[in-house]
């Protein structure tokens, strides 16, 4: 492929993630030889002024000379026709749009249409709900193949969130005991010290359930809970993700009231104002900046263990992790006045660490029991995640893409949530922004 269509080059997404990883794949040597990059957008710049606007983000790369810039609206396929040039070559279109424009813009290019062999590029939210998403894989399968479709989901390029596969299937002692016999309760936490960040045209629509769980909470779900797939290819591997998403229980609206919560955080008093006082919210969407999930995955292997994913914004801390809590010892020899807690096995992100706490005899009394930790850091990440999938793009390997199915099956799984949520099941507490989430930040 050496022809890159940006729809939505002025944006946020092109000029802090997209020219960014284009740049690192630039500097690595990695992006094809011959790639030009058109940025569509509707501002009235030239090429220079383009460039202009994303020189600080590709500095010192030589990335700058292949990008070009194409004035027009991205719902119109005349522009998009220009855009796209008259070469029969295929072309990477990458959609790095609001979700609201991406059915006008897909129905803009098969109207043009690329040549065969043409791949589309879909960021995240992939539709609105169940029947969104399904609308949305219609239009695009009617341009290309769902083979040369790529909807991203960037927590997939984390090297630590690929680092699961390696965890549990190149190592014979963890699958053993990776099942409800042995673990107790597996917790997916994403909290974030990050607020709004004026980002409210997008957010405030979407609030952490859509913005965080739909996507990105529930693919590391994937990875934490499918079987063992046969190979690494992206057969084998979306196969088995999308396995784990159809076996989840679908919520009833007893199961969410008892089994979610939602929360909007307030001022705590430091430069972050009330959510409902940041540019562009709506108060009376009532939308939460803090969810908490608690769901079951229905299978032999998972039968009855609880799987909570967590995410909120303008927290106390940034804690990216995954924790697998195990079940205690069935019989415990020492003769203590609490029992130990049980094994821990944690894998964060930034830094990016392995932990697995562990019981051992203490060093004064051995028979006292001492809480041990083993610890690995895992290698920093070697590429940016979008630069990973801008290269699997570019090379046409959809592994760490989200397949048709699986978009669905997540709003499957979102939607009893979400409309529970409109029927009143569950309150918008508050927080303060700063502290670690509502008091009570577990479902139950
Ligand atoms: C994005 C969400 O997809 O992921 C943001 O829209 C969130 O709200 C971000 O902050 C988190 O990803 P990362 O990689 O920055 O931790």
């Amino acid at each position: 492929m050496t022809h890159l269509v940006i729809l939505g080059a002025a944006g946020d997404l092109t000029s802090r993630y997209l020219i960014p990883a284009l740049a690192e794949l630039d500097a690595a040597g990695a992006l094809p030889d011959a790639l030009t990059v058109t940025g569509v957008d509707r501002r009235p710049w030239d090429d220079d002024e383009f460039r202009q606007h994303l020189a600080d983000r590709v500095h010192p790369t030589p990335l700058l000379s292949r990008l070009h810039y194409h004035r027009g609206d991205v719902t119109d396929a005349a522009a998009l026709r220009d855009a796209l040039g008259r070469s029969e070559a295929p072309a990477v279109v990458y959609l790095a749009l609001p979700p609201h424009v991406f059915s006008a813009a897909v129905q803009a290019l098969g109207a043009v249409p690329p040549a065969p062999g043409s791949r589309i590029v879909i960021e995240k939210p992939f539709g609105d709900d169940l029947d969104s998403a399904r609308q949305l894989n219609t239009l695009v399968h009617e341009v290309v193949a769902e083979e040369d479709v790529f909807r991203v989901d960037h927590f997939l390029g984390k090297q630590t969130v690929q680092n699961i596969l390696g965890l549990r299937f190149a190592n014979r002692i963890f699958e053993a005991v990776w099942n409800t016999q042995h673990i107790e309760s597996v917790d997916i936490v994403w909290d974030e010290t990050l607020a709004l960040e004026g980002r409210a045209g997008y957010y405030d629509a979407a609030g952490a359930l859509r913005d965080m769980i739909q996507n990105h909470l529930l693919q590391l779900l994937c990875l934490l809970a499918m079987e063992p797939p046969v190979t690494l290819s992206e057969r084998a591997l979306r196969d088995r993700k999308v396995d784990v998403l159809r076996a989840v229980r679908r919520f009833s609206l007893d199961d969410v009231r008892r089994d979610t919560v939602r929360a909007r955080y307030r001022s705590g008093g430091t430069a972050v104002p009330d959510y409902t006082d940041e540019p562009g919210v709506d108060p009376g969407r009532g939308t939460e900046t803090f969810a908490a999930v608690t769901l079951y995955v229905d299978n032999w292997r998972w039968a009855g263990v609880p799987f909570t994913l967590r995410s909120g914004k303008a927290l106390d801390a940034d804690r990216h992790e995954i924790r697998v809590r195990f079940r205690p010892v069935p019989h415990l020899a020492f003769d203590q006045d609490t029992d130990p807690e049980p094994n821990h096995l944690r894998l964060r992100v930034g830094p990016d660490q392995l932990a697995l706490e562990v019981n051992l005899n203490g060093a004064g009394d051995p028979f006292q029991l001492e809480r041990a930790r083993m610890t690995a850091d895992l290698a920093p990440q070697a590429l940016s995640a979008y630069a990973r999938l801008l290269l699997d793009i570019f090379e046409g390997d959809p592994i760490l893409s989200i397949r048709s199915d699986e978009a669905e099956e997540a709003w499957r799984i979102i939607e009893p949530i979400r409309d529970g949520w409109r029927k009143g099941t569950t309150p918008l507490r508050e927080y303060r922004a700063g502290s670690s989430g509502p008091d009570d930040n577990r479902p139950r």
